[in-house]
């Protein structure tokens, strides 16, 4: 499908253009970010960027996954990611998925980009779930998907090995009309 834009007050949540390489890439090497994403190569190289775009563009068109950038509403510029993949249309549901630069955490930005993204799959994609995993250590994360009504239901134990250790992951889910 065409990805919709959907707009925030202080973000936008939209298609990523191959003009975005840069500013992709200039953020997710940032360790702070990297840390806690357990898909995304660590380290992350420029040449990375075209490829992951085009990449985003196919599986849209193929309706397994769908990836958006977060545009600053004042900047003009990418300042994170946000996606619902491994899309399940039988069951519908999908995993929630999401980053965001560093120097603008705190500010309310992916409260807002969740928030748009819900419920743009509940109400245009009609899912009935949205999941996310998130690793043991990564409480920002875990206390938003709290602020956003989603449920911790259970443990995934030592799934993920990360920066050489073992780690927990949560299972958040929220349905809809939760
Ligand atoms: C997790 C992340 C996306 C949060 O984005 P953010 O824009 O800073 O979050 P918001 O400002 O919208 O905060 C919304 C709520 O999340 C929670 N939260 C966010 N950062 C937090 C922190 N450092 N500590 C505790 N709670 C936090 C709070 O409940 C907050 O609401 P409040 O400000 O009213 O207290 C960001 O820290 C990030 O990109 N981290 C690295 C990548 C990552 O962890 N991705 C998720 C993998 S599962």
């Amino acid at each position: 499908m065409q990805l919709p834009i959907l707009k925030g007050q202080q973000i936008t949540v939209r298609r990523l253009k191959r003009s975005d390489c840069e500013s992709l890439y200039k953020h997710l090497k940032d360790q702070k970010v990297l840390r806690f994403l357990v898909s995304v190569p660590n380290p992350y190289r420029r040449k990375y960027s075209r490829p992951w775009v085009n990449w985003t563009h196919r599986a849209a068109r193929a309706d397994t996954d769908y990836h958006f950038g977060i545009e600053h509403n004042l900047e003009h510029e990418i300042i994170g990611g946000i996606s619902l993949s491994t899309i399940n249309h039988v069951h519908h549901k999908a995993e929630l998925g999401y980053w965001l630069a560093h120097r603008h955490w705190r500010k309310g930005y992916m409260y807002e980009a969740v928030g748009l993204v819900c419920d743009f799959g509940f109400n245009q994609l009609q899912l009935h779930r949205i999941y996310a995993h998130v690793m043991n250590i990564n409480r920002a994360s875990a206390a938003l998907l709290e602020k956003h009504g989603f449920i911790r239901e259970g443990i995934l134990r030592k799934s993920i090995r990360h920066n050489n250790r073992w780690h927990d992951m949560y299972v958040f889910a929220k349905l809809r009309g939760e």
